[in-house]
């Protein structure tokens, strides 16, 4: 399949998209905290999607059966919410929302510590954040899109933790996944080169420990092997001739 270029009516959908979901991910927020279950998250993170007039992508989605994901701890994503899981004071939780708005998808995943949490967990939600905008400083026109892939590993690296390599970010539009893939590590050649209207998930899921991971019986879970903490970090970007806009953070930046 062919990297679709977005029309300027497509982004002006996108970025309203984008805008909305930022605003689910802030409202949800206010509620977290040790003792709410998973599935709780996962409902009001519906009933959130739903009152802004959108449909939340995952649910369904190769039957993925809930609306959102919310992975703990050792899980890395795509977590099912369920009502025998809680937050405690001292996890990491990584919420991984997707919506669909007027036909056009919007993804973006964010870590956050409970309560009080320690300082390596402190730094992992730190790094992984910063990874991504490690690279997203090559993502502009006329660069290749595993110089992304290489900053993100790079920086992950030089901080001594570790990226997943058995998924990777995407195309986005009005699908979910859309080529090209979006690696966080390095790859053999440059990649394709970037062209403004391209609309890309950079999604950096970084690991305490080993990157190798498991998925779990629920044929969903993706957690690490050694059982380390791991975080997650994503947004919808636009690639433009200038500095990417980021869709899915409220004022772009
Ligand atoms: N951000 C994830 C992704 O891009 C979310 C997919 S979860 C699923 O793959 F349930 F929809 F698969
Ligand atoms: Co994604």
């Amino acid at each position: 399949m062919a990297v679709k270029i977005k029309s300027p009516r497509e982004i002006s959908i996108m970025r309203e998209a984008g805008k909305i979901l930022a605003e689910v991910h802030d409202q949800l927020k206010d509620i977290l905290a040790p003792g709410i279950s998973t599935w709780e998250i996962n409902r009001k993170g519906d009933e959130l999607i739903r009152k802004k007039k959108c449909i939340p992508s995952f649910l369904n989605y190769n039957d993925y059966p809930a609306s959102i994901c919310v992975s703990l701890n050792d899980e890395v994503v795509h977590a099912i919410p369920s009502k025998k899981h809680r937050l405690f004071e001292g996890d990491v939780v990584s919420i991984d929302i997707g919506v669909i708005y007027n036909g056009y998808h919007s993804d973006s995943a964010r870590s956050y510590g409970i309560g009080k949490i320690d300082k390596e967990t402190e730094r992992l939600i730190r790094i992984t954040k910063e990874s991504f905008y490690k690279g997203i400083e090559h993502a502009r026109a006329g660069n290749h899109l595993h110089d992304i892939s290489a900053a993100i590993q790079d920086y992950v690296e030089e901080n001594g933790f570790s990226v997943v390599r058995d998924l990777v970010g995407h195309g986005i539009g009005q699908s979910l996944h859309e080529d090209p893939q979006v690696p966080n590590f390095k790859q053999t050649g440059r990649g394709m080169k970037l062209r403004p209207g391209m609309t890309l998930a950079v999604e950096p899921m970084v690991n305490a420990g080993t990157w190798e991971v498991w998925i779990l019986e629920d044929d969903w879970t993706v957690v690490t092997k050694d059982g380390a903490n791991s975080a997650h970090y994503e947004n919808t970007i636009l690639i433009t001739e200038g500095e990417p806009e980021l869709l899915s953070i409220n004022g772009g930046k």
